[in-house]
């Protein structure tokens, strides 16, 4: 059997998905109707060997086990659990303090996802490139998924250089300074179990610099042990880690921007895979479905006026209400949301239990991947330009925020429960 482990942080983490982060933990987030973790569940059981998945994090228990018994039943083949760690462990720290959950059954091997990826990946070819190393006389550690980026974008994420005949990591830096190159982590790993006594050396010369007074604490636990720095990194030289290529969609889920473009991208994964999930898809409801174009998925509940048209790459909520001649393009209309007749909403997410009046158009700029350059990844802007005011990005309306009818909301972030009264264009509303 093979385990899963999906990586999924804590509440002080996601700082740059706020507002949206503030009512719901991020790995929670909906894109494409579904939250971002129950996408990674989904990638995992769809691998038939996978018979449990752990999720491990340090969000308060209640925030994250009622979605996990919400969705147990739809995948009654495997087990899944959520781990809390006591503080913020890091990437190995959590996978080494639950060592006994992941061994128990005694898997053959395991796959790690960081919960803040999202993507189609190539996780049984993995499984499979692993073994067949092993049944080389190879004594693979970890196999590291692998995309390309462009130069300048590689930087900001674990850059590998490899052995191109054997794909074993001849080298790794975490975040460099200057490029190394350009195939870089993806965040998926598919993990030997001979990772742990590794880490117990680590975590042994820690526990003794620490109770000797040779390391302080600075704010993090001398237990926090991060899976690229202090164990990728300084293993390269051993030879037993390797890469999987895959250029199959993959992106992070870092900014609420970023959900738009994964919520574009896993609408056009149904369409490929699962189509009846997408909202057109079921002829003969005649004319009380509205128009769709593109890639659109529509929570059954929801009411949408006949005479809208909608996508695309839109998600539309639970329960959500939206009156005649309204037009949404490239957005997330979160649960329990109004939207009032001929309002226009692009780029935006709309957060639950939000009203916006009639008349109104409320939109943003996209920050998508440049599409002249090949294996461009979404640009994490800063929010703020040198100038002190807002980088156009996408418009974003945390709950229970109310729009008039008649105004023009333009690349801005509004707060919770905020009531505007007029149009605003490049402002954050606190
Ligand atoms: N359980 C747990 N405990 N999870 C954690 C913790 C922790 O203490 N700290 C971080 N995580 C989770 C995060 O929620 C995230 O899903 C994942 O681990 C990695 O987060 P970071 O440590 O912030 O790294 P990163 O996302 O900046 O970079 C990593 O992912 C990139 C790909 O997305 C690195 O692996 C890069 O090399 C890689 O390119
Ligand atoms: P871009 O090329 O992406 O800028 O799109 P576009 O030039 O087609 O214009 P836009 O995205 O603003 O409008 C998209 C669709 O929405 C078009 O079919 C418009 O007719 C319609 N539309 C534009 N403004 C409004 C509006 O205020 N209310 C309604 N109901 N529809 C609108």
């Amino acid at each position: 059997i093979t385990k899963a482990v999906i990586l999924i942080g804590g509440p002080q983490k996601g700082t740059r998905f706020r507002p949206l982060s503030l009512d719901v933990p991020k790995p929670l987030f909906p894109v494409a109707g579904v939250p971002l973790i129950q996408h990674l569940i989904e990638a995992c059981v769809q691998v038939p060997s996978v018979k449990e998945i752990l999720i491990l994090g340090y969000f308060a228990s209640d925030e994250i086990t009622p979605f996990i018994g919400e969705i147990r039943p739809l995948y009654p083949t495997v087990r899944i659990r959520y781990l809390q760690e006591y503080t913020r462990l890091d990437t190995a720290g959590g996978i080494y303090h639950f060592r006994d959950q992941i061994k128990a059954g005694n898997p053959s091997s395991f796959i790690i996802i960081n919960g803040d990826v999202g993507g189609d990946f190539p996780l049984q070819e993995m499984l499979e490139f692993q073994s067949n190393l092993k049944a080389s006389g190879k004594t693979p550690l970890l196999t590291i998924l692998a995309t390309e980026a462009t130069r300048q974008q590689s930087v900001n994420y674990g850059c590998i250089v490899e052995n191109k005949e054997t794909h074993a990591v001849t080298h790794y830096v975490e975040k460099p300074e200057t490029f190394v190159s350009a195939t870089i982590n993806c965040g998926v790993y598919v993990c030997s179990l001979d990772i742990f006594p590794i880490i117990s050396k680590i975590y042994a010369t820690r526990q003794q610099l620490f109770y000797e007074g040779k390391i302080e604490e600075n704010g993090e636990t001398w237990e926090s042990i991060a899976l690229e720095r202090d164990i990728i990194m300084p293993l390269t030289a051993e030879g037993n880690l390797y890469v999987y290529h895959s250029n199959r969609m993959w992106s992070q889920v870092k900014t609420a921007g970023s959900a738009i473009y994964a919520n574009r991208q896993y609408l056009a994964m149904y369409r490929r895979r699962q189509p009846d999930r997408l909202a057109g898809c079921n002829k003969g409801k005649g004319d009380t479905t509205p128009r769709i174009l593109g890639d659109v998925y529509i929570h059954p509940s929801a009411q949408v006026h006949p005479s809208c048209l909608i996508g695309p790459n839109v998600s539309i909520g639970k329960n959500v209400t939206i009156g005649p001649g309204v037009r949404i393009r490239e957005s997330i209309v979160l649960g329990d949301t109004v939207i009032q007749d001929h309002t226009l909403i692009r780029y935006t997410i709309v957060g639950w239990n939000s009203y916006i009046g009639k008349w109104s158009r409320v939109e943003g700029t996209p920050c998508d991947p440049n599409p002249n350059k090949p294996f461009a990844k979404m640009e994490n802007v800063p929010l703020f330009h040198e100038d002190g005011k807002l980088n156009p990005s996408i418009t974003i309306l945390g709950c229970h925020v109310r729009v008039p009818s008649e105004v023009v909301v333009l690349n801005s972030i509004v707060l919770p429960y905020k009531e505007l009264s007029r149009s605003f264009s490049n402002e954050i509303i606190l």
